[in-house]
C-alpha cells in the first residue's frame, strides 16, 4: 500500500485529507502538535479503514521537530509516496500591532516547514519515478490582504514555489500542486480568534469536497488548484482585474484593522 505523510492531520482540512486517503488505500503517517488528538485519529482510521497509521508529533515551527518529520520522509527503507504539506495557521491582527514573534512562527510553519519537508521527500520520489506533493495554499496568496499581510505572502510563495517545483519535476514522474481554498469550515478562524459572523453563509466550503477537488486536480496534472466555481471566479478577478482595484476590494476584507499607528504630530499615518 503507498504511504502518505499529511501534516496538520489532527484537524480540519488535514483530518480529511487523512480520511479521504485512507479511504484510497492508503497507509497514513500522522503529523501534528497535540498527541491525544493524532492517536484519537488515528485509532478511528485503523477501526474505519484498516490501514496502518503511524503516529509522529511535532511541531514544525521548531527546527528539531521539523528535522525528525524530514529524516522520516527521507528514509529509503520506508519510502512516503504521497507528502501533504497542511499544516498551517493565520493571525487576527494587522502588521503592525502584530507580535513579531508570533509573525515569524506562521512563517516558520507555512514558508520554511513546507520547503524543508518538500525537499525532504523529492529525492527518493524522483529516484522512484513516481510520487505526490499537495502543498496547502489558499485563496487569499492571489492577492494582497490586510489584516493578515504576513499569511497572504506565505500563501502566495506556496502557490509560487508549487508551481516552479511542479515543472521541474513533471518529466520524472512525481506530481505537485498548490490547493488554494477560499473560506472552509474546519478549526482555522476560531484559533487564529477571528469573527466569522460577517462572512456570509455561501462562501464557506466544506473540507471533504476541497480534499476530494484538490486530489483529482492533482491527478489531471494541474499544479494549482481552486476548489468550488465561485472560488475560481474570485480567483479569476483576482488575476485579471486591475491591481488598484484589487487592492481596494480585499483591504480590510474582515473589517478586522483597528486604527493606525499616531505619528509624532498626533495625525494617524
Ligand atoms: N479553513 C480555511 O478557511 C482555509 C482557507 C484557505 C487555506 N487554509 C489552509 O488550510 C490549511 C489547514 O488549515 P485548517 O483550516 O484545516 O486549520 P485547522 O482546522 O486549524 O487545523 C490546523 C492543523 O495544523 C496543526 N498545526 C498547527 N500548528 C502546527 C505546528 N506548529 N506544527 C504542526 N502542526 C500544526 C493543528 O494541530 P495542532 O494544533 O495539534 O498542532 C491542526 O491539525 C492551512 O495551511 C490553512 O492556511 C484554510
Amino acid at each position: 500500500m503507498p504511504t502518505a505523510l499529511v501534516t496538520g492531520a489532527s484537524a480540519g482540512l488535514g483530518a480529511a485529507f487523512t480520511r479521504r486517503l485512507a479511504l484510497e488505500h492508503h497507509d497514513l503517517i500522522l503529523v501534528a502538535r497535540d498527541a491525544v488528538r493524532l492517536n484519537e485519529q488515528a485509532e478511528k482510521l485503523r477501526a474505519e479503514h484498516g490501514t496502518e497509521v503511524e503516529v509522529l508529533p511535532a511541531d514544525l515551527t521548531v527546527d528539531e521537530d521539523c528535522e525528525r518529520v524530514e529524516r522520516r520522509l527521507a528514509d529509503p527503507d520506508r519510502p512516503v509516496h504521497v507528502l501533504v504539506n497542511n499544516a498551517g495557521v493565520g493571525l487576527n491582527s494587522s502588521f503592525v500591532e502584530a507580535d513579531i514573534a508570533e509573525e515569524e512562527k506562521l512563517l516558520r510553519l507555512n514558508v520554511r516547514a513546507v520547503m524543508r519537508l518538500t525537499h525532504a521527500v523529492l529525492p527518493q520520489m524522483l529516484a522512484r519515478r513516481k510520487g505526490d506533493v499537495i502543498n496547502v495554499s489558499s485563496v487569499s496568496g492571489f492577492g494582497p490582504a490586510q489584516p493578515g499581510a504576513t499569511y497572504s505572502a506565505t500563501k502566495a510563495y506556496v502557490i509560487n514555489f508549487s508551481e516552479s517545483i511542479a515543472a521541474g519535476v513533471k518529466g520524472y514522474g512525481v506530481r505537485v500542486v498548490a490547493l488554494c481554498p477560499g473560506y472552509t469550515r474546519t478549526e482555522f478562524h476560531q484559533r487564529a480568534g477571528i469573527n466569522i459572523q460577517p462572512i456570509p453563509a455561501k462562501a464557506w466550503l466544506n473540507a471533504d469536497d476541497v480534499v476530494r477537488e484538490g486530489l483529482h486536480d492533482l491527478r489531471r496534472g494541474k499544479s494549482v488548484s481552486v476548489p468550488s466555481v465561485r472560488y475560481k471566479v474570485v480567483v479569476a478577478a483576482m488575476r485579471h482585474l486591475p491591481h488598484g482595484l484589487v487592492k481596494r476590494l480585499t483591504r480590510d476584507t474582515r473589517g478586522r484593522i483597528k486604527q493606525a499607528p499616531k505619528g509624532g504630530d498626533g495625525t494617524r499615518r
